[in-house]
């Protein structure tokens, strides 16, 4: 029995040192210099129609329309329409990665290697938002999260897990945080229109179902990726013309009335449209500061490269750096833990506020999430 003992807690010490089985997320650890970036690169874009539906084309891309003038008050009414022209995404409908599988498939020739053993030339696969989790991660003191990986020919695949927590705060949303989430998507309305000379039609229906998405590659320090996200319009009058840094990304916020509101909404938000914009190489974000009555009270342009000015002063601010290292880290974790190429197996990472991530091993289980028909076309 105690041979046994010994050799057990040996072969765990040997794993130990093979793979940690946590990563810390304290931001001072990750203070270092700014890791290497390269330039995102945009490989190709689909569109997701009023019913959800993929097509390989850019018919739900919209246009930068702002009002004539950048300044006070452009009178937009962001609760009109929210309880008669508003179709609502199901968002009990899991995606996971499905879409941006569906045109890895239909593009493969131009992910190829000359690797057989792995036909995409990726360290990784994943939707922008799920990095943007982690890029805000050593940060964030109130939304944990939860990614499942898995291994499947040379490429990682992360795809999001919806918590208990965030399930539960979804289904018991108020009425107001409700007309809240209707009333940023209004905005786009009113700032986009559906061609390059176009003006906004306000009295059209807001249907969150549709979606632009643009599918990027990029490194991370050692790390490859290939990652897609959702751009809200293209400026076709953009100092910066070519795609990604085109886009425009639209936010609202409340307005603010004091330096020390600005100084919370640089800490607590900034944090979050900064990491959205700057992984796909979003060049601009256009604030509208939204009034107690729901309407528009004046927009604000941001660069997102020049964002990291803005809060350098503030010594109790993120740092972009402590993301950007934090997310190589993870991803590296990521690399060190899921080692076994198999589409059925899951390692699920986990993390909540005040804890290091961790994670679990889950074989054949409900949590299995590249579907039959990708591993299929992936196998031939
Ligand atoms: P705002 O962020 O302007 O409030 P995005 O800004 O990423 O293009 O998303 C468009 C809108 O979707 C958001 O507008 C917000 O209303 C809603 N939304 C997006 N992510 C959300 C989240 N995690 N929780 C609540 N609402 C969200
Ligand atoms: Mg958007
Ligand atoms: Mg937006």
């Amino acid at each position: 029995v105690i041979s046994e003992r010994i050799d057990s807690s040996a072969k765990r010490q040997k794993s130990d040192a093979k793979a940690p089985l946590t990563l810390p997320v304290t931001p001072s650890r990750y203070d270092a210099p700014f890791p290497f970036y390269r330039r995102p690169a945009q490989l190709g874009h689909f569109s997701l129609d009023a019913q959800r539906c993929y097509h390989g084309d850019a018919r739900r891309l919209r246009y930068y329309a702002p009002p004539p003038v950048e300044g006070p008050s452009p009178g937009f009414d962001l609760r009109d329409g929210y309880r008669d022209r508003y179709v609502k995404q199901d968002e009990t409908v899991r995606e996971g990665l499905e879409h941006l599988l569906r045109w890895i498939t239909q593009n493969r020739k131009q992910l190829q290697t000359e690797d057989k053993g792995r036909p995409l030339n990726a360290d990784f696969v994943t939707w922008r938002g799920h990095l943007t989790k982690v890029l805000t991660t050593p940060y964030e003191n109130q939304d944990g999260w939860l990614l499942a990986v898995s291994l499947f020919r040379g490429t990682l695949y992360i795809s999001e897990v919806e918590t208990e927590a965030a399930r539960r705060q979804r289904e018991q949303r108020t009425d107001l945080l409700k007309e809240l989430m209707y009333m940023g998507y209004k905005f786009e309305q009113y700032m986009c229109s559906d061609t390059p000379d176009g003006t906004p039609d306000p009295t059209g229906v807001v249907n969150t179902n549709e979606a632009f998405c643009i599918v990027i590659r990029t490194r991370l320090g050692t790390h490859s990726l290939l990652f897609s996200g959702e751009v809200d319009c293209t400026d076709p009058r953009s100092p910066w013309p070519d795609p990604p840094s085109c886009y425009v990304e639209l936010k609202t916020s409340k307005v603010m009335h004091s330096p020390a509101q600005r100084k919370s909404f640089y800490r607590h938000k900034m944090i979050k449209w900064w990491a959205q914009s700057f992984l796909p190489g979003v060049s601009r974000i256009v604030a509208g500061y939204r009034g107690p009555d729901g309407s528009i009270v004046e927009l604000e342009t941001f660069e997102t490269m020049k964002i990291f000015q803005l809060i350098r002063e503030d010594p109790g601010c993120w740092k972009p750096a402590v993301c950007m290292n934090f997310c190589a880290a993870f991803l590296g974790f990521v690399k060190k833990v899921v080692t076994e190429d198999n589409p059925k197996l899951v390692h699920l990472f986990a993390w909540e506020p005040g804890h290091p991530v961790s994670f679990t091993v889950h074989r054949d289980s409900e949590h299995t999430f590249l579907p039959d028909w990708y591993v299929e076309a992936l196998s031939s």
